[in-house]
């Protein structure tokens, strides 16, 4: 991410020296009294399939329901094309497809075409296949026809006019279900967004299709990987772990809608996708091992939330020999991510196409399990731990409600949020029994705005992570959620979402920008300060980084004022050269959107302090990291 970077002049104003009084608003920090470590993973990110999170969203396939009618979509995202005098008719055939998995298939009758006036069916995509010039796209699909060697052409067409921007021809299909690949490149081409995928024959025939596919290039040229705007958003975070698979999407509606990680792992055809609670199908395209991919592309450390057997329709299964089927998924859920070659889900992986096991230190036991009307949270969590516990005695076991039986190493709590709850809450943690679990706050934000949060909720958050900050000997772990929103209509189940985007591009709410300047302006440790005088809506907290010797002051101000501050440092002796990193806008409502995705952003400014005490004016509705050298 790119931060403006203002002139030295414009700031120095704000650098006067100051003669204290009493009542003058004031931050006296004590930068060699720290009061308590900040854990190494105290910002990360929170995910799940949700308002079209990874179909339509960070998973970069552009096919909508590339498995055909099975479930909620049917066949409303594949049309017939007939042009002219062809002619086509286009069903669901319930009895033949590629695998045991994915019994059923597009069946695609062409009873009249030419050279001229090819048929077959097209896919709309994810509201429109984006298109750009000189660009790679890498495709397949499974296919079978009644008419051995009929020649198949593959283009991406733009609905409006026509035009098409790519195209392939596929041959050697048969009376066999068998995988092809093709490749599109375009050339210079507009950027458009309006395209369809289409698939015809210049013959009659008949064609049967499934798992039909087009990746455009990703992250990191990984196969079948995500989305390269999205992920350099979330890379621009540093975030220190992912928290997977859910949330609710963990859970599913019903226990056998569940995240099965086993049917989510190995080749599509084995895949069968599972209903997702969020009211659509998912592709299981982002399944286990590319969720640990995800992390490993930012680093991060997956937080592995396993199914505890508790689903939203209020189905449980009773702690005992009912649940030990599923804790044994979970172990070997656990051996598939962190495993050698010797065991059998490590060697699962492996042949999966990654040798490398992964880092892990948290699992956690289900999600928002005070759900359960049923009281046998408290059993199931149990029984988990003391199997997990005995074969990795190593790993944290978090809970994701209160347990009475035995004491959790993690629980974690969740907080959504008004804005005027938000800022009357910043000291949520500070009376908390320091002798309990540690806390992992693993969904969090505050709702205000839609689809994404505004500059209100950008401040709220901001205030909100202070106390977190101050807290983090006992909040070792936070996550906003839910991250993501397809900002289409019809894309998003739950508003307010950190990130939105199209299928062409993306932004950043300022929430987003408010996380990405905690997430990468962060001590090791929280120094004492005290914030006087300084009147309602402002908050601040103080980390130093001994190492680096560099002391990060985050101020929010959340009032309509500027607000000055008389900053007193005592303990070290700070440098004169600093920055000043902030975000700020006219009213709480200001906002960035599809159309406008930079209003709201961070600006950088070199400042020159006077000495060890001096005055800083914070602008008005802005969130603030003074990052100063001692
Ligand atoms: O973040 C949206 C939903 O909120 C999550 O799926 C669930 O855990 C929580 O109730």
């Amino acid at each position: 991410m790119k931060i403006k970077v203002f002139a030295p002049a414009i700031v120095a104003v704000l650098m006067l020296p100051l003669g204290l009084t009493a009542q003058a608003p004031s931050l006296s920090i004590q930068v060699d009294h720290p009061t308590a470590k900040v854990g190494p993973m105290l910002y990360g990110l929170m995910t799940e399939e949700i308002n079209y999170s990874y179909d339509g969203g960070v998973y970069a396939e552009l096919v909508r329901d590339r498995v055909p009618g099975r479930g909620f979509g049917g066949l409303t995202r594949w049309q017939m094309v007939a042009p002219g005098s062809s002619f086509a008719h286009i069903s669901l055939d319930e009895a033949t497809g590629p695998s045991k998995e994915l019994p059923r298939s597009i069946k695609v009758e062409v009873t009249a075409a030419t050279d001229a006036a090819p048929a077959g069916v097209e896919n709309e995509g994810y509201w429109g296949i984006p298109v750009r010039p000189n660009s790679t796209y890498s495709g397949s699909f499974w296919a079978k026809t009644s008419i051995d060697g009929v020649p198949l052409t593959v283009s991406l067409v733009n609905d409006i006019t026509g035009v098409t921007a790519a195209k392939a021809t596929v041959t050697g299909l048969s009376g066999e279900w068998k995988e092809y690949s093709y490749t599109l490149k375009t050339g210079a081409v507009p950027v458009t967004v309006n395209n369809h995928l289409l698939l015809t024959i210049p013959k009659p025939a008949t064609v049967w299709f499934d798992l039909v596919s087009l990746f455009p290039p990703t992250y990191k040229n990984r196969v079948h990987g995500n989305r390269v705007d999205i992920m350099e958003k979330l890379a621009a975070m540093d975030p220190k772990f992912l928290r997977l698979p859910g949330g609710n999407y963990l859970e599913g509606q019903t226990i056998p809608d569940r995240f099965d990680w086993k049917k989510t792992i190995g080749p599509w055809e084995d895949r069968p996708t599972h209903n997702s609670p969020w009211r659509y199908r998912s592709s299981d395209g982002m399944g286990l091992l590319e969720f640990l991919e995800w992390c490993e592309d930012l680093k991060m450390e997956p937080v592995l939330a396993v199914y505890a057997g508790y689903s939203l329709a209020q189905q449980h299964v009773d702690p005992g020999p009912a649940l030990e089927p599923y804790v044994q998924d979970a172990l070997d859920e656990i051996e598939y991510v962190t495993g050698g070659a010797d065991t059998k889900w490590g060697a699962e992986r492996i042949k999966n196409g990654h040798p490398a096991p992964f880092p892990l230190h948290y699992v956690e036991v289900g999600n928002e399990d005070e759900f359960d009307r049923s009281g046998s949270y408290d059993g199931r969590y149990t029984q988990f731990y003391r199997a997990i516990k005995q074969k990795y005695p190593n790993l944290e076991i978090i809970a994701t409600a209160p347990i009475k039986s035995i004491k959790p190493d993690v629980l974690d709590e969740h907080f959504y949020m008004s804005a005027e709850k938000s800022y009357s809450d910043t000291h949520h943690y500070d009376t908390y029994d320091r002798s309990g679990p540690k806390i992992f706050v693993g969904e969090w934000a505050t709702r205000e705005g839609d689809p994404t949060p505004n500059l209100q909720a950008a401040l709220a958050d901001a205030a909100w992570l202070t106390g977190l900050e101050r807290n983090s000997d006992l909040v070792i772990m936070s996550c906003y959620a839910p991250l993501f929103v397809n900002v289409n209509p019809g894309g998003m189940q739950w508003s307010t979402d950190l990130i939105g985007y199209n299928a062409l591009s993306s932004y950043g709410s300022p929430s987003y920008y408010a996380q990405v300047m905690f997430g990468t302006h962060l001590g090791t440790e929280v120094v004492a300060s005290t914030l006087s005088n300084a009147g309602e809506r402002v908050y601040s907290s103080v980390t130093r980084d001994d190492k680096a010797h560099k002391l990060i002051i985050k101020v929010v101000n959340g009032t309509s004022n500027a607000k000055p501050l008389s900053i007193n440092i005592d303990g070290a002796k700070v440098k004169p050269q600093g920055k000043l990193i902030t975000i700020s806008g006219k009213t709480p409502n200001a906002t960035n959107s599809i159309t406008e995705p930079k209003a709201i952003v961070p600006v950088e400014h070199p400042v020159t302090v006077a000495g060890s005490k001096f005055q800083q004016t914070f602008a008005p509705y802005s969130v603030n990291v003074l990052e100063l050298s001692y």
